[in-house]
Formats: structure tokens, sequence, C-alpha cells
């Protein structure tokens, strides 16, 4: 039924009572109206019939609704009953969980931090205490051993146990003592019963909660160590140290994982172990990446002792100055570093820098492998492979020897003049006696040459001889191409000394180029060598010629091409420069760039110095004897004050008192004699180190 039905009902009732008031309303018109009216109740009635109908019908599902409703809630507050019951539980396991999620993080925290560190170490001992302090830390360990594998055995590089206060090994500890375990036992055969040689030989991870009760490893040593201290050993996590596809080289091994809440030593958890497992592969891969990089130092450090040897062993003038300039210059280094006023108050160098100067001081010198060996040992005018005052001997005894016989065959000519022939004869010899010493003097260099004595090198010089033999037979290659253009005949007049083409040897190599190149500012002599002999006996001072005082100095030009050629890694670019500066002065009269003080570096200045002192005061030099402390002092101090070296420099050098703490070691106690520095120094004098 609807609402409109009402509506027509309403408008029947009200049109039956407008009807009904009408007072002209006919009979039919109310028959009419009335009929209407019935017709419209016979449709209200079967409408309400309806309306009941229906609503005993709603009834029934309102009470079926209301039945579900019920049910629904009676379920509802089962599910709901439940939920809070599932909602309790999960709580605690989330909680649970969240707890184990944080530890986790935090050792997974804190291993990433060992990782950072670990890779970041430097220093192989700081590394191998960082391995086993944060394995420690990640398990609660009381204690802890590092073993190395050593020549075939497991070698204690760090332990520690805290409730015992023992700490060996590490930086800055004392070493361990321990003897090392070996990986095999007496019979050859694998050492499988030490839990840590186990792990070495498998590459296992071994744990063992209680040691005492083990029975697959030997733990009497442990044992014996727990009687002796009362500590009880309880228990093991032994992780082999083994870089990724790599063999083992170490073990870490943890002691006593300990409860935080109880203090009390307890089984290592299996989560820990797995921490462990992955501290112990990082820390395996970094370890074998320091070794390989300690192994790699240290062979380029035997190399560049080879060469300084090589260069010391090749000849007694240079001696072991390759091996003293780099302690030299350490001390004076350490030195300046140490001062904390004056010009150098704020100059420091790294341990990196330290080796930069250390390897170029050792280096310094290694041009001289290119120079050749006569050149450097020198020793007379004359030598070149040896000494030619010999075959000038032969041919004054040549020219003594004709004398003779010219005398004689005078005398055979005339016996009448004989007595004439060998008074003439005494005269003559005698002066080539005279000639002769006269030259072997010179060949010495002892003296400096005045002019007179040149000259009369070059008026003995005219003296001439008879060659009877064929010159250019047995010669070298070299030889022949030297003499290419001389004049040839198989006899000849030769003059007793001379400076022929053929004594000079061209220079082949480009050596201007080269210099330019490298800003070498040394002008290179026209001729490589000038073996003339009048040439080479009128040399002013010393037994050098110009030529080869240029291949002498030479040396740290090949030292600078030699090093600049090699790819110095980060760290160690400065190596040329340092080794290639150590005959410059501060006022740029040295050699090979004309530096001044400015352009060099310190360490530049401190090797320039270290090489002066140490070649005046080496005891092994067969061309002079060794300055005493006061004497090499102060032919340095006149250096000083000549801006050959470094004043400030040459001042902490006597006020630290380097030079006596080089003397104690390298000196003759005959050579260490007082030293008066006061008269020497500038500066206000410093604390000693
Ligand atoms: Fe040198
Ligand atoms: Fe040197």
């Amino acid at each position: 039924m609807s609402f409109d039905l009402f509506q027509d009902e309403n408008a029947i009732i009200a049109d039956a009572a407008a009807l009904l008031e009408r007072r002209d309303a006919s009979v039919d018109d109310l028959r009419t109206g009335l009929q209407t009216l019935l017709t419209g109740y016979e449709k209200l009635f079967k409408g309400t019939q309806k309306i009941m109908r229906m609503s005993d019908r709603s009834e029934q599902k309102v009470k079926q609704a209301h039945t579900q409703i019920q049910q629904q809630q009676a379920a509802l507050t089962l599910a709901h009953q439940q939920l809070e019951h599932h909602a309790v539980a999960l709580e605690d396991t989330v909680r649970a969980r969240t707890a184990d999620l944080v530890r986790a993080q935090e050792k997974l925290q804190k291993l990433v931090e060992l990782g950072i560190s670990m890779a970041a170490e430097r220093d192989i001992d700081t590394l191998l205490e960082n391995i086993l302090l944060g394995g420690k830390a990640l398990t609660h360990a009381d204690a802890g051993t590092l073993y190395l594998i050593k020549e075939d055995s497991l070698k204690f590089t760090i332990v520690r146990t805290d409730s015992l206060g023992i700490a060996m090994g590490g930086a800055g500890k004392q070493p361990v003592f321990l003897p090392s375990v070996p990986l095999t036992k007496p019979d050859g055969t694998p050492n499988h019963q030490n839990v840590a040689t186990h792990a070495a030989l498998t590459g296992q991870t071994i744990v063992v909660d209680d040691a005492y009760d083990s029975n697959e490893f030997d733990f009497s040593g442990v044992r014996q160590f727990d009687r002796g201290t009362g500590y009880r050993s309880r228990s093991f996590l032994t992780v082999p140290l083994k870089p990724r596809q790599g063999k083992v080289i170490g073990v870490l091994q943890l002691i006593n994982a300990i409860d935080p809440d109880t203090g009390k030593a307890v089984p290592f958890a299996a989560d820990l172990v797995t921490f462990v497992e992955a501290l112990s592969a990082q820390a395996a891969i970094t370890l074998d990446n320091q070794l390989l990089l300690k192994a790699q130092k240290d062979l380029f450090d035997s190399f560049v002792r080879l060469i300084a040897s090589a260069i010391d062993a090749k000849s007694p003038y240079t001696g072991g100055h390759c091996e003293r300039v780099p302690t030299l210059a350490r001390l004076l280094a350490q030195s300046v570093c140490a001062v904390d006023h004056g010009p150098f108050a704020d100059f420091t160098m790294t341990e990196d820098e330290h080796r930069e100067m250390h390897i170029a001081s050792w280096l310094h010198d290694c041009g001289k492998v290119t120079t050749p060996e006569y050149v450097v040992d020198k020793a007379t005018k004359l030598e070149s492979i040896y000494n030619r005052i010999h075959e000038i001997r032969m041919r004054f005894e040549v020219l003594h020897r004709d004398a003779e016989i010219a005398c004689l065959k005078g005398i055979l000519a005339d016996w009448h003049d004989r007595e004439h022939l060998q008074q003439e004869l005494e005269v003559q010899q005698a002066l080539l006696q005279e000639e002769f010493a006269f030259i072997a003097r010179c060949n010495i260099g002892g003296e400096a040459m005045q002019p007179a004595d040149k000259e009369r090198i070059r008026q003995i010089a005219q003296r001439t001889w008879q060659r009877h033999f064929d010159d250019r037979l047995g010669l070298s290659h070299a030889e022949l191409k030297r003499r290419r253009n001389a004049q040839s005949s198989p006899f000849g007049i030769e003059l007793l000394l001379s400076d022929r083409t053929d004594h000079i040897v061209a220079r082949e190599r480009d050596a201007h180029s080269r210099d330019t190149a490298m800003g070498i500012r040394m002008p290179a002599p026209k001729h490589l060598y000038n073996m003339g002999e009048v040439y080479n006996l009128c040399i002013d001072r010393g037994t050098l010629t110009h030529e080869e005082r240029y291949t002498i100095n030479e040396h740290v030009v090949q030292t600078l091409a030699m090093l600049e050629q090699l790819p110095f890694p980060d760290g160690m670019t400065r190596v040329p420069e340092f080794a290639g500066a150590h005959h410059e002065t501060m006022t740029g009269t040295g050699y090979p760039r004309q530096l001044t003080r400015e352009q060099m570096s310190i360490p530049a200045r401190i090797m320039a110095i270290a090489d002066v002192f140490e070649a005046l005061t080496a005891t092994d030099r067969p061309y002079k004897e060794p300055k005493t402390l006061s004497q090499a002092i102060r032919i340095m101090s006149f250096m000083k004050k000549d801006g050959h070296i470094d004043p400030d420099l040459f001042d902490i050098f006597l006020t630290t008192g380097v030079y006596q703490q080089y003397a104690k070691t390298f000196l003759d106690p005959a050579q260490i004699d007082k030293v008066d520095i006061a008269q020497y120094v500038t500066t206000a004098p410093v604390a000693a180190i």
C-alpha cells in the first residue's frame, strides 16, 4: 500500500462530504457519490488487509534478523576475545622480535663500524688488535687470541684476557712470548687435536660450549693455564681468517662469552657466531690486503736498498754513503719536527712523509750507477781505465835508451869523443829522470798547477821518439772510429806527450734537449771525455778534467731522470724532488737546477745537509782522511755563511745534538772531539731530542 492510496480515499471522503452539504445535489448525484465512496472503502479495506499481511511477514523477518544479529554478536564477541588474545600474543612476539632486531641492528652497526675502521687502518698491529677487540665486543667475550700462520705454525699475535688483566701483542703492547702451535704433529700428520689448528686446517668455525666437556679437541693446555691462573675457560668460538677463495691466514679465537645480565660465562649464541664469521671474513680480506701491501712495501724497500748498496759497493770512494745519509736525514727531520719555536715551529711530517724522504735519501745518488768507475775513482790525472803514467814512463825509458844508443853510436863513430859523449848522455838521462819525476808529480794532482808548471809540461811534451810499429793494430772498433781522421803511418815520429783527436770521446747523446725538458741548468761540455795527455796533466786542481767533473755532477741529473720515470704512488710523488736537490744551494749556485732556498722544500734542504756531513766525516773513503767532528762542523759553518746550506736547519742540526747522535753510531771515537757550537749557531738554542 502506498501513501497515495490514502490520499485518494481522503479525496473520496472529502468529495462525499461536499456532496452531502450541497443543497442542490440530486439523488443520482448522491447515489453516484455513495457508490464512489463505497468503492473507495472497498479499496481501503483491501489495502488494510494487505498491510496487515505484510506486517505479519515483517515481524517474522525482524525476528529472524534479530536472531541472526544475536548470533553474529556472539560470534563477534568470540572473535573479539580471540583477537584480543592474539593481539596480546602478537605484541609479545613483536616485542621480542623487535628486541632481537635491535640487537641484530646493533651488532650489524658494530660490524659495519669495525669494517670501516679496519679498512681505514694502515698499521697492521693496530688492525690485528682491532679484529680481536671487535670480535670480543660483538660477543661480550672475556678473552681472545688472534693467531697468524707463520711457517706452518699458528703464531700467537694478540692475546687478551680482561678478567686477568692480560694484554699482549698489538700496538704499543709488549709482544707475545708464547710458543707457536704447529699445524702438524711431530709425525708430520695434520694437527687436528688443537681446536685452533683444526680451524686453520679445515677452514671451519668451531663452537665449543664447555672446553672441559669436549672430547673432540685437546684442551689440556687450557686446563693447565686455568690451574696456574685460577681462570675457568668455558666456551670457545674459533673462527678461521680466510680471505675470499684464499687460504687461511690466521685464526680468531674468542673465549668465555659473558652474559651481560648474570656476568657468567655462557656458550656463544648461534646468531653471534654468524656475526663473528662475518667479522672474520671481512678482517681476513683487510688483513690479507694489508699483508700483501706490506710484502710489496718490503719488497720495494729491499729494491731501494739493493740499488743503494750496489752504488755503495760500486766504488770504495762512495763507501756506505747511500746507507748512512738516510739515517742522518731522518734524525735531522725528526729534530726539526720536534722543535716548537723558531722558523720551523709549525713544521711537521707525517709518517708517510718521513717515509717519502727516507726513500729519497736511499735513492739520492742512484744516478751514480751510470757514472763510469774510472771517473768516480780517478785517482791520478792520467788515469782512464788504468793509470797511463806507465805508458808515458815507457816512452821515457825509450828516450833513455835512445840517448844511450845515440851515445854508443857516436863512440863507435869517433872513439876519441867518447868522454864528451858520455857526459852528454849523463846530462841527458838525468834530465829525462827529472822531467819524468815532474810529470809523475803533476799526475798525482796533489798541488795546484801554476802557469809555469803547465808551460813546462807543454815543453816536455815536445820531445819526440821514433815509433816503429803500426799504431792502428789491435785497436777496438771505438778506438778506430776515433782515429778515423788521423794521419796514418806504420812508422813515425811521436811526441812524448800529445793531445790527439783520438783522445776526444764525442758526446753522442743529446744532453741539451734532455736537460731543457727537465729544467736542468748545468751546461754540458762539448765533449764527453778528453783523454789528451797534456790536457789532463794541466788540470788545475785535483785529478778531474772539466768533462769528468761534469760527469761526476751529472749523477744527480741521472738520479732525477731515473726517478722521474718511476710511477711513484700518492704520498711518494716528491721522491724525485727530494732526491734531486741535494747538491743545490740556498743561493742558486748549486746544481743541477740552480734552485734557491725558496725553491727547495725543507726535506730537500735537510738532505743536502745530511749529504755533506756524511761525506765529510765518512771513514771509508780511500782518498782522504776523515774529518773530526769539529773540522766537519767548521767547514759546514763556512758553507752556512756562504749560503750553501740552510742556516736555520744547520742551527737545529747543532743545537739538538743530531751531529753527536749520528757520530756515536757512525764515527770513529778518534773523530769525536769537542765542538763549541755556540760560535756557529745564529738562533737561540733549542732542547735536544
Ligand atoms: Fe750526490
Ligand atoms: Fe750523496
